[in-house]
């Protein structure tokens, strides 16, 4: 545990886990037994994540991007995700955890959509953690069919285009019914966001680490918990204002 009261845990904690590749370069390894080591990384952030409190969890598994990776590349990270839905999801349904899938799984072919469209049935009354997996996610593409949701709106005279505010389009983003993005983490060195919630993110604190993602343990995570509860987070009022209306983490 990390001794962080309760209300200063996040309670929606996003990462992108980076730095697969380089952690099996450096053992002379091919990049996709980085990606299997990479799992073992995702279980511990579960586990951690339900022992904290922490109420939805987001991971970015597989970018718009990353079809252009090498094919077997790619592959591998296929059979990766449907070995560890085959392997993974009775465990995570017995800690209570709802599994989703987000982005355009339109893309996906038809055995694995129908695995991922599974397991998130089974698990969609849990209430002990939302993990959300990020595959075929582009924040821009989310922002764009949120929009055109809206437009859909209009166009059947549902909705005004005035009435199109940041809280109805937000409820057409990808993670609507999550809680509010608190802490946004990046392994593996780099200090950018990669298209990934660029909504959800507006408020978020960041944490960038060096540490390659097969290697952030639980007790990194904590570390990570440890570092946002100590920020005070002001949302555009002076740190006064924020002091007479929060309780202070030191
Ligand atoms: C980025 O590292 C990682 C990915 C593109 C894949 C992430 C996938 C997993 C961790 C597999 C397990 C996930 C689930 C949900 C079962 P990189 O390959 O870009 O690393 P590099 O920057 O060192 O090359």
């Amino acid at each position: 545990m990390t001794g962080v009261p309760a209300a200063a845990v996040p309670r929606h904690i996003a990462i992108v886990m980076d730095g697969n590749g380089r952690w099996a370069k450096a053992r002379h390894q091919p990049r996709s037994f980085g990606h299997n080591a990479g799992r073992k990384a995702v279980r511990e952030a579960v586990e951690s994540c339900l022992r904290e409190g922490v109420q939805a969890l987001t991971l970015f598994a597989f970018s718009s991007e990353n079809w252009q990776r090498p094919q077997d590349e790619v592959g591998a990270l296929m059979n990766l995700f449907v070995r560890a839905l085959d392997k993974e999801v009775d465990e995570l349904h017995g800690y209570g955890v709802r599994l989703r899938f987000v982005g355009d799984l339109s893309a996906f072919d038809e055995p694995l959509r129908r695995r991922m469209q599974s397991a998130m049935a089974r698990t969609a009354d849990n209430d002990k953690l939302q993990l959300n997996v990020a595959v075929n996610y582009g924040g821009r593409w989310d922002i764009v069919q949120a929009s055109r949701q809206a437009a859909t709106a209009v166009a059947r005279g549902e909705l005004q285009p005035d009435q199109i505010d940041e809280a109805r389009l937000g409820q057409w983003m990808s993670l609507a019914d999550a809680p509010p993005l608190d802490l946004f983490i990046r392994t593996g060195g780099e200090t950018r966001i990669s298209n990934f919630l660029l909504w959800q993110a507006a408020y978020a604190e960041f944490y960038f680490t060096d540490t390659l993602w097969p290697d952030f343990d639980q007790a990194c995570l904590r570390g990570a918990i440890e570092d946002y509860a100590r920020r005070e987070r002001r949302y555009g009022r002076t740190g006064e204002q924020v002091a007479a209306t929060t309780v202070q983490v030191s």
